[in-house]
């Protein structure tokens, strides 16, 4: 009972495995809250530079709530030594995915691995999206050790990159899976000072309810995508289609942003990863497949954008705005911008990319011969077309007075319909937006406005 509460009292370290974008928040996070946290990642350079007050990738305040709570977080190689130290454990590592599309678990499992012989009391809180059964399995592994005072918690992270700290200080649920109502009461007791609807379940119902929302939010996008390229068809603006939709309260205004094709480490990975598992369930799940190639197809419209009003591709110049997989983020993680270099690069065009978050290292996930700009109309500079590839406030710059005239031709793709054809055409541009109909008309532009 001594051992309990020194291990998962009020004043008990919290441990932490995996000190990437969700073990980093996740830390800061508890530390704001008051409690000792301390942090475990096996990247010997990732621990060294957070020791030293650098964190390895830019999330707008995770610097200054680091630095704030320095004093009660510390950083180890040693996931053991979280084990040692702390009652309530967050497993934060990444779960990539294998070529199979599944999830790979290697992590994971190296994780329960490091677990000591004889530990207890302990928590363990898993925070990385893991496939349907992953908790279940984990369950078997720790009795086959004959690790009894291990409970397990599902407590699946539902934060954005770009808005990760506002999202964890302020959720809009917290979902708690266990086979113990007890287990649930410590986790939600954790997060309860930051609010939102708290939902205990069972294990499996928890790991599918992340699967699910994600692969929920991927439809909606891969659906207003669709719409987009009707309303093209038909005469019909995306925008205006996506703000008359979204007032609908059953549907809702959000992820119904028409654009380029959704991105990053989570969206491409989870909707595959549960199109998989459904699979090896022996069920096969349509919709999600849908879902995917309509992304994939979405990505490169660009190009056959590009191709109609260029021509051929050999010799022209492009300039790509934007490279992270949305803005807020320094993650490049499956970008749209990855695949439309690659295709144009593969077309014979010469590229000029420029990302405010993203540093020019960078350049080594582009085709050779691509060019850096160090601002927007460095990059537009004597291009015969620019895309914007992700919406960064910064270039609505391209909209100042004469830097149009910066191009060769002042052809636009806008992927992200950031700027509105009227304005781009005032501009001096020839703009095209995704979802737009082919000419200016006036009742639209009123309709946006509002
Ligand atoms: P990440 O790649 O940024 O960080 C993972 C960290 O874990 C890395 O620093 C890595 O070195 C470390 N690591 C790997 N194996 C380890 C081990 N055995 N012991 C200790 N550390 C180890 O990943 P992330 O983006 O934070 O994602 C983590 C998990 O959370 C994934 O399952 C992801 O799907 C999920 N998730 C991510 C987000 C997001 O926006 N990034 C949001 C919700 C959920
Ligand atoms: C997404 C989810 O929103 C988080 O809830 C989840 O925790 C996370 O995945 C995860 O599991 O890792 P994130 O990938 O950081 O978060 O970013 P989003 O804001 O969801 O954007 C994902 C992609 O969808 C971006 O490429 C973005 O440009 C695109 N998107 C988003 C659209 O094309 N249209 C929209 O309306 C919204």
């Amino acid at each position: 009972m001594s051992s309990m509460k020194a291990r998962q009292g009020p004043d008990a370290t919290i441990g932490v495995v995996g000190a990437g974008y969700v073990g980093l928040i996740t830390a800061a996070a508890l530390a704001l809250l008051g409690h000792r946290v301390i942090c475990a990642d096996v990247n010997d350079a990732r621990v060294r530079a957070l020791r030293a007050g650098q964190v390895p990738f830019f999330e707008p305040g995770l610097a200054g709530l680091l630095a704030e709570h320095r004093d009660r977080i510390t950083f180890t190689t040693a996931p053991a030594t979280v084990f040692d130290k702390a009652g309530i454990v967050f497993v934060t590592v990444d779960t990539p995915p294998l070529p199979s599309g599944e999830a790979d678990l290697s992590r994971v499992e190296s994780v329960v691995d490091a677990i000591p012989p004889g530990v207890g009391p302990l928590t363990l809180v898993m925070k990385s999206t893991v496939p349907v059964g992953t908790g279940a399995t984990v369950r078997r592994v720790l009795d086959q050790r004959g690790l009894f005072r291990v409970r397990y918690v599902a407590n699946p992270e539902f934060l954005r990159e770009g808005s990760a700290v506002q999202d964890v200080t302020h959720p809009d649920r917290v979902i708690v899976g266990c086979d113990d109502p007890a287990d649930a009461v410590v986790v939600a007791a954790l997060w309860a000072p930051f609010g939102g609807e708290s939902m205990t379940c069972d294990v499996a119902s928890a790991e599918m309810i992340k699967l699910a929302s994600n692969a929920f939010l991927a439809t909606k996008i891969s659906f207003v995508n669709e719409i987009a390229n009707v309303c093209e068809r038909v005469g019909a603006d995306v925008e205006v289609v996506a703000r008359g939709m979204g007032h609908d309260h059953r549907i809702g205004a959000s992820f119904l942003r028409a654009g380029i094709g959704y991105g990053g480490s989570c969206f491409p990975k989870d909707v595959l990863a549960l199109m998989q598992l459904a699979g090896n369930s022996g069920y096969r799940f349509r919709l999600l497949a849908a879902v995917i190639e309509v992304n994939e197809l979405q990505k490169r419209r660009v190009v056959a954008t590009l191709r109609e009003q260029l021509g051929d591709l050999r010799g022209r110049r492009i300039a790509l705005l934007g490279l992270a997989f949305k803005p807020g983020t320094d993650d490049m993680r499956e970008a749209t911008s990855v695949v439309l270099a690659e295709a144009l690069a593969a077309g014979g065009a010469t590229l000029v990319v420029h990302d405010p978050a993203v540093p020019p290292s960078a350049l080594g996930l582009l085709p050779a011969g691509t060019v850096w700009a160090r601002g927007t109309t460095e990059a537009i500079s004597g291009a015969d077309a620019a895309v914007i590839v992700t919406e960064w406030p910064q270039y609505r710059a391209l909209l100042a007075p004469g830097t149009s005239a910066a191009m060769a031709r002042p052809l636009l793709v806008d992927g992200r319909n950031l700027l509105t054809r009227a304005e781009a055409e005032d501009a001096g541009y020839q703009w095209l937006g995704i979802g737009q109909p082919a000419a200016r008309s006036g009742e639209p532009a009123l309709v946006r406005a509002g």
